[in-house]
């Protein structure tokens, strides 16, 4: 039997046609806005990853600055309506971002917008990340919060590992999803940072903040 921490997107292959629906239906949030101001360089001839494209609404974004665009995300049903939506985006193929098929330094980029946070051991997904990206890649990733995230816990004890209920914002009927908890330190730690520099972070500006976003680009070797 598949451990629970394995099965998180599931979710998504029940709820993603309702999720695409109420997304596409609502105005560009803060958050991707935020993200997509990240990319204030050039994306020309850069084979760019978007590891948990969902249904693929930010990859005609990246195509449209030059990149090679590959996406993957573990749901079935999220990689078929990214096909549906983006026919004309051959590379999308289903793939946890912990354990890809990329063969090692495959990306000059890899975004990664509220897909990341769903994987249940980080420490993995930045090892697998770091093995794909070229040796000064970027890595963009935007994620829950880990204060809003605490505020969702039944016992709110900041370290310790736990599961939390989320509802998305907007879906009608209401969609909860279950979703491990990170703090910081899951996120930022010397495991990480022998890997990756920071080069940017910035938190929404909502009174309990919902997300942030880190830029990071890989060092030659872990140090
Ligand atoms: C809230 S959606 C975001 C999708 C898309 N990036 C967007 O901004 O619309 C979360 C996505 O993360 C994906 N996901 C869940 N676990 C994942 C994992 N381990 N690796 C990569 N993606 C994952 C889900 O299948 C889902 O498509």
């Amino acid at each position: 039997m598949a451990r629970q921490g394995e099965t998180y997107f599931k979710q998504y292959d029940a709820r993603g046609g309702l999720y695409k629906q109420a997304q596409t239906s609502s105005p560009m949030r803060d958050h991707r806005r935020a993200f997509r101001a990240q990319f204030d360089f050039s994306l020309k001839g850069k084979r760019l990853l978007d590891a948990g494209c969902g249904y693929g609404s930010d990859l005609p974004f990246y195509a449209k600055r030059g990149a090679k665009v590959y996406g993957i995300d573990p749901s079935t049903a999220m990689i078929a309506l990214a096909k549906q939506s983006h026919p004309n985006f051959p590379n999308l193929s289903v793939q946890p971002v912990q354990k890809t098929a990329f063969p090692a330094r495959s990306f000059d980029v890899i975004a990664s917008i509220y897909a990341l946070h769903n994987a249940p051991d980080l420490r993995q997904a930045f090892r697998e990340l770091h093995r794909i990206l070229k040796p000064n890649g970027l890595l963009l990733f935007l994620v829950q919060h880990p204060l809003f995230v605490f505020l969702l816990k039944k016992n709110p004890r900041y370290h310790g590992k736990a599961v939390v209920k989320f509802t998305i914002p907007d879906m009608k009927p209401p969609c909860t999803i279950v979703q491990p908890a990170h703090t910081f330190s899951d996120y930022f730690n010397e495991f990480v940072f022998d890997r990756f520099e920071l080069l940017t972070f910035e938190e929404g500006k909502e009174a309990v903040p919902l997300w942030f976003l880190a830029k990071l680009r890989k060092r030659g070797a872990p140090r």
